[in-house]
């Protein structure tokens, strides 16, 4: 809990104002900062039934990959007390399904997309680029770098500050100009500082913090690894303050650069402690898998908290925690009695 951010203090009256709740994601304009996390809304179909896709900031897709994919065998989830483990792999009907019928579908509901890619080489990564970019209505790039590297043993880009930088320099290269271009770093790694860096450096326009860490369950039953790929990728609030560790430290390193944070996020409350940690927008992902309108409900829930503490823009809360305490614009949100 965030002291002083919650409880009971009522809403600010009938004189309240509406809270604005659009933000800027590396030059792209969004209506609001919840958008929903790469994987856990497929292309948006899975949603749709569920939630206005157009109503949500904008919708990152599946880690869209060069040739279709089935991913990795099954049993591939497993539930851990606070947390999903996941070995789906990246599965999925490669770009130029994507591109024929996934994105036009998107556009034509009124969806912003942020169109997730992955690769086993730095030239499927470029290729992907370079398609997107002959795609209109392509919001931004996110480049996930825990894929399997081809040429080093399997060992994902993510891990090592030289791989991934060249990564995302091959996709700034390949993409066009006005399409930002974020990096999606791991926090498997001693120094995600290091890493987003050497990411900036090659010219990602922002970065995107953080995908799901490396876990593993064993089934004590059958006595063997419960996922049929040994290990998967932890995600849910037992992932949450890692998110806000990362997201922090990269903040603090890197003051100017627009941040994805996901991980863990359930409620508004959890949306609000990344953005004060320094994100720009937050991710939704396995809040999506147990409830399929969970984007929509944290926006409600984060526009309220907002208007609860008396802030009139939601992109001035981004950061607020680097801060001295109880100053400048949320001042009297922040010293209410508790
Ligand atoms: C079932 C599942 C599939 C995922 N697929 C992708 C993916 O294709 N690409 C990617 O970058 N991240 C993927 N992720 C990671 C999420 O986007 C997110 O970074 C991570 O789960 C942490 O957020 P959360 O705790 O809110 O789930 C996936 C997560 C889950 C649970």
């Amino acid at each position: 809990m965030i002291v002083g951010l919650s409880g009971g203090s009522p809403p600010r009256g009938d004189t309240a104002m509406p809270v604005d709740m659009r933000v800027r994601l590396g030059g792209v304009e969004l209506p609001n900062p919840v958008l929903a996390a790469a994987g856990c809304a497929g292309a948006g179909r899975e949603i749709a039934q569920f939630t206005d896709v157009a109503r949500i900031g904008a919708l990152i897709t599946k880690s869209i990959m060069a040739e279709p994919r089935t991913g990795n065998p099954a049993p591939r989830l497993a539930e851990t007390p606070s947390g999903l483990l996941n070995s789906v792999g990246l599965q999925g009907p490669g770009i130029d399904a994507f591109l024929q019928r996934d994105l036009p579908w998107l556009l034509s509901r009124g969806a912003r997309v942020v169109v997730s890619i992955g690769g086993q080489t730095v030239r499927e990564y470029a290729g992907l680029a370079a398609r997107l970019s002959d795609a209109a209505g392509v919001s931004a790039i996110e480049v996930n770098l825990s894929c399997p590297s081809a040429p080093d043993a399997g060992r994902m880009f993510a891990l090592d500050p030289q791989a991934a930088a060249g990564v995302v320099a091959a996709v700034r290269d390949g993409a066009r100009r006005d399409i930002p271009v974020f990096a999606k770093l791991s926090a498997d790694v001693t120094d995600i500082v290091a890493v987003a860096g050497a990411c900036i450096t090659a010219g990602a326009d922002g970065l995107s913090l953080v995908n799901a860490l490396l876990g593993m369950a064993i089934d004590t039953v059958t006595m063997r690894p419960a996922l049929a790929g040994t290990y998967g990728a932890l995600s849910g609030p037992a992932i949450r303050p890692i998110a806000v560790r990362c997201i922090w430290q990269v903040r603090q390193a890197l003051p100017d650069v627009p941040i994805i944070g996901t991980g863990g996020v359930r409620t508004g409350l959890d949306a609000l402690e990344l953005m004060l940690a320094g994100a720009t927008v937050v991710g939704i992902g396995t809040a999506i898998v147990h409830d399929p309108s969970a984007c929509a409900r944290v926006l409600r829930e984060l526009e309220e908290e907002l208007a609860t503490i008396g802030v009139d823009r939601a992109a001035d809360v981004t950061g607020q925690a680097h801060g001295s305490a109880r100053r400048g614009r949320l001042a009297r949100g922040l010293s209410r009695p508790a």
